[in-house]
């Protein structure tokens, strides 16, 4: 019998649970058992249980009764996604300005609407309805960049915690090579992202976390990119920011700090490079700076949709396993026009495939590492691998029930379909249409 009192069973899903425990493997749980405690967390789960067995010794053992128990039926349980890099506020733009490189798109779309985040009232209007877009899409814990505005970023933060995601969010810094409608000075900047964490702590919301967001090396000066390592050490919050997307903004990072010998150097310079780092893009880097991503434990978000859409290039995802660099996956809205996880793994294969076709010692992704990457790999970058990621017990309860016979499913199953192939054509075919419901923390939120 289970005394502890947050450890008491709110909930038990019976039926198909799918997640990953190793990269190279779906783990297929048929005839499983998930309890999950009041406190939000997995108590216990049960690998191929019977029915007698879940009502009668199970029941007795975790002390819940019959009508706790969720049948899923044809649904199946999955992991919730983690998206390790999206800009909310260009959510405004998503699916438009897509005929632009990087720094062009930065100036003709980017700024601009990134700009007019200092309406609150444009904000709460965009910030609503990303988050509600990005939980419907299943994501369940979100690394969002908003803008350099206070107010609209506390707002972002607001609205989160309204709605139950889990998230880091920052304040975007940059003060130079900017354009004059959208910058601030070094000292707004340092005083702004201080007094935000403030804020935000005083929320006391455990799920929506702070992180230091230098918009990228060459918007900052590098006495704003130091006193932000400043910051994120006293504070020992998390980094987040760009590195190495597009040929165009590695040649002009050199130009600008040349004494410092690559893009990578800069943030390690400045004390931006850590285990709690999360650098978006890392496209071009040499093997030198692998190495160095290696040694100081900072994790990568790959954003292949936006990659293709603004032409930065293909990222070589096997030289980033390889090194034993943490890995994850990130929308990079609007780069990237799609809100969805599952437009990410997709393109992450056709990235993988892209780099196999001038190199045949490339193994490509699988779209069971994909799957890895966008949970239990997601989940090590934003260093809660000890909370979420899959549904070991001890972590906390972030999933998405998944229904591939929805009433308007976007794609069929057939009597010869296993499990496995059902999984694989949601992964393939399946949106937000299969997303019957989603939790964080035990909340359900959708
Ligand atoms: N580099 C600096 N800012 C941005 C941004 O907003 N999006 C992308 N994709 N790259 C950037
Ligand atoms: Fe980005």
């Amino acid at each position: 019998m289970i005394s502890n009192v947050a450890n008491k069973i709110s909930k038990v899903f019976r039926g198909t649970i799918i997640h990953s425990l190793e990269i190279n493997n779906v783990e297929i749980l048929q005839n499983a058992a998930l309890g999950v405690g009041e406190s939000g967390s997995i108590v216990f789960l049960k690998r191929d249980v019977a029915d007698d067995q879940v009502f009668g010794e199970i029941a007795k053992e975790y002390s819940f009764t019959d009508s706790q128990v969720v049948n899923l039926g044809k649904k199946f349980l999955i992991p919730g996604f983690i998206d390790t890099h999206a800009h909310a506020p260009q959510y405004h733009n998503a699916g438009t300005g897509t005929d632009l490189p990087l720094l062009k798109w930065l100036e003709k779309y980017t700024f601009p609407v990134e700009s007019k985040f200092r309406e609150l009232k444009f904000a709460r209007d965009v910030y609503t309805k990303v988050v509600d877009r990005m939980l419907k899409n299943g994501t369940t814990t979100c690394c969002y960049f908003a803008t350099i505005h206070l107010d609209a970023t506390l707002l972002l933060a607001d609205i989160v915690g309204e709605r139950g995601q889990r998230a880091f969010i920052g304040k975007v810094c940059m003060d130079r090579n900017s354009p004059d409608h959208y910058v601030e000075t070094t000292e707004q900047s340092i005083q702004s992202t201080k007094q935000y964490i403030e804020e935000l702590n005083k929320r006391g919301n455990p799920l929506v976390q702070p992180i230091i967001t230098p918009r990228f090396a060459p918007t900052c000066t590098d006495h704003l990119l130091k006193e932000l390592g400043v910051i994120a050490k006293d504070k020992g919050t998390m980094i987040q920011s760009h590195i190495s997307e597009n040929i165009d903004e590695v040649a002009w990072v050199k130009s600008i700090f040349p004494e410092l010998k690559s893009y990578t150097d800069v943030y390690k310079h400045f004390d931006l490079l850590n285990k709690k780092t999360i650098m978006a893009h890392a496209i071009h880097l040499s093997d030198e700076e692998l190495d160095t991503f290696e040694k100081c434990e900072a994790g990568i978000s790959h954003c292949p949709v936006s990659n293709f859409t603004l032409g930065s290039g293909a990222m070589d995802v096997r030289k980033v396993l390889r090194k034993n660099i943490k890995l994850g996956l990130g929308t990079d809205i609007s780069g990237g026009y799609s809100s969805s996880i599952l437009t990410v793994i997709k393109d992450s294969l056709k990235c993988s495939n892209s780099i196999f076709f001038h190199d045949k010692s490339h193994t490509p992704l699988s779209y069971e590492e994909a799957f890895y990457l966008a949970t239990v790999g997601g989940s090590k970058v934003v260093e809660l691998s000890d909370r979420i990621g899959n549904f070991l017990p001890g972590k906390e309860f972030d999933a998405q029930v998944i229904d591939p016979f929805s009433a308007n499913s976007p794609f069929d199953v057939f009597e010869a379909d296993t499990t496995h192939d059902i999984f694989q054509k949601f992964i393939f075919n399946g949106d937000d249409r299969n997303v019957d419901s989603v939790y964080v923390k035990g909340r359900k939120v959708i």
